[in-house]
């Protein structure tokens, strides 16, 4: 039997989205939107697992449909809504608490990195997050999730999470197991300054990401001072093994003009990094500072960006409630 393809996929409302936001997730959920049935999320549930100041969360969930909406979905296609407005999800969540297993949160290693030295002051939220993002997926029993290479072991867990509840309760092939959409050429984009890091709206310095509302003078002047390398751009990416951030001008360049890595450098090689930061300037400008504008303009008419979630919200809820009725009878709930 064909199983059905649909999409999920989850973005935290961190508020002020950035080019690592746009390349590793909105843009290729834009591309499955056009061949898939898609469910995209905003994930307030999983943002409050550390603490969110109420006034900000609200406007950053906002703020994430915004940018959603202005880099080209559809929610007359996809279903786009936030999590919290579908109580499936805690349901789910609980149920899936049940099926999970100690040992393998334990082997987290996000929960490692958020929960940091002191694991007993992390809230409980934070680590049972992956067993909450596993009821996200199955809750829509959905087939397959677009994550960056960061989720690929939470991912994992959802499958294995998945299964267990299918061998437990006796129903082969009740859940199907999530199949992770890990994008081709760019699973990361890193810091403009240190190479190593993921390009995060956390890190310190302004200069060290590409926000989707920067004007086009902040883009022009963070790629200028962007880190890259005094030698000249090599022909091959072996040369580029040691040189983390001239690397990862080169990605970018690459996944924004559409050419792969190895059209770059045979365009590029023997040139200095300014000659790819002038073009990629460039390119950034013409592609990113309209979808700022239309994410200040979205975030103008809050009661318009409101109603769209209600419409997403209802439209998930009839999916979520036809499956957690039979989800309920497999567990033997009443
Ligand atoms: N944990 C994901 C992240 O931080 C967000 C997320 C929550 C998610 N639920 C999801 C992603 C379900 C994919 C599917 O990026």
């Amino acid at each position: 039997m064909e199983k059905k393809r649909l999409v999920f996929s989850g973005v935290q409302p961190t508020g002020n989205l950035h080019l690592g936001n746009y390349l590793g997730a909105l843009k290729n959920f834009v591309s499955l939107q056009k061949e898939m049935n898609c469910i995209y999320c905003v994930v307030d549930l999983h943002a409050i697992t550390v603490f969110q100041n109420p006034n900000e969360l609200r406007n950053n969930v906002l703020e994430t449909l915004a940018s959603f909406l202005a880099t080209g979905l559809d929610p007359d296609k996809s279903i786009i809504f936030n999590q919290s407005s579908v109580s499936g999800h805690t349901e789910l969540a609980w149920i899936l608490n049940c099926v999970s297993k100690i040992g393998w949160l334990n082997r987290m290693t996000q929960f490692k990195d958020k929960a940091g030295s002191d694991k007993e002051k992390a809230s409980v939220g934070l680590y049972i997050y992956p067993n909450l993002m596993a009821a996200d997926i199955l809750l829509y029993k959905a087939t397959h999730v677009p994550v960056g290479a960061d989720q690929k072991q939470h991912l994992e867990l959802s499958r294995d999470i998945a299964q267990k509840f299918n061998n437990d309760f006796n129903c082969k092939d009740f859940f199907p197991l999530p199949e992770p959409l890990i994008s081709k050429n760019i699973s990361r984009v890193m810091s403009l300054r240190d190479g190593t890091k993921k390009m995060s709206k956390s890190e310190e310095s302004d200069y060290s990401r590409i926000n989707l509302k920067d004007t086009k003078d902040e883009i022009s002047k963070k790629i200028k001072k962007a880190k890259s390398d005094s030698n000249q751009i090599p022909d091959n990416l072996k040369d580029l093994d040691t040189k983390p951030e001239a690397l990862n001008l080169i990605n970018i360049y690459s996944e924004i003009s559409n050419n792969n890595i190895e059209k770059v450098l045979n365009e590029m090689s023997g040139k200095e990094y300014s000659f790819l930061k002038t073009k990629l300037a460039d390119l950034l400008i013409s592609e990113i500072t309209p979808v700022g504008k239309e994410i200040k303009k979205l975030l103008g008419d809050k009661a318009h960006l409101e109603q769209i979630l209600q419409k997403g919200k209802e439209k998930a809820n009839i999916i979520a409630e036809e499956n957690l009725k039979n989800i309920r009878e497999k567990v033997g709930l009443i």
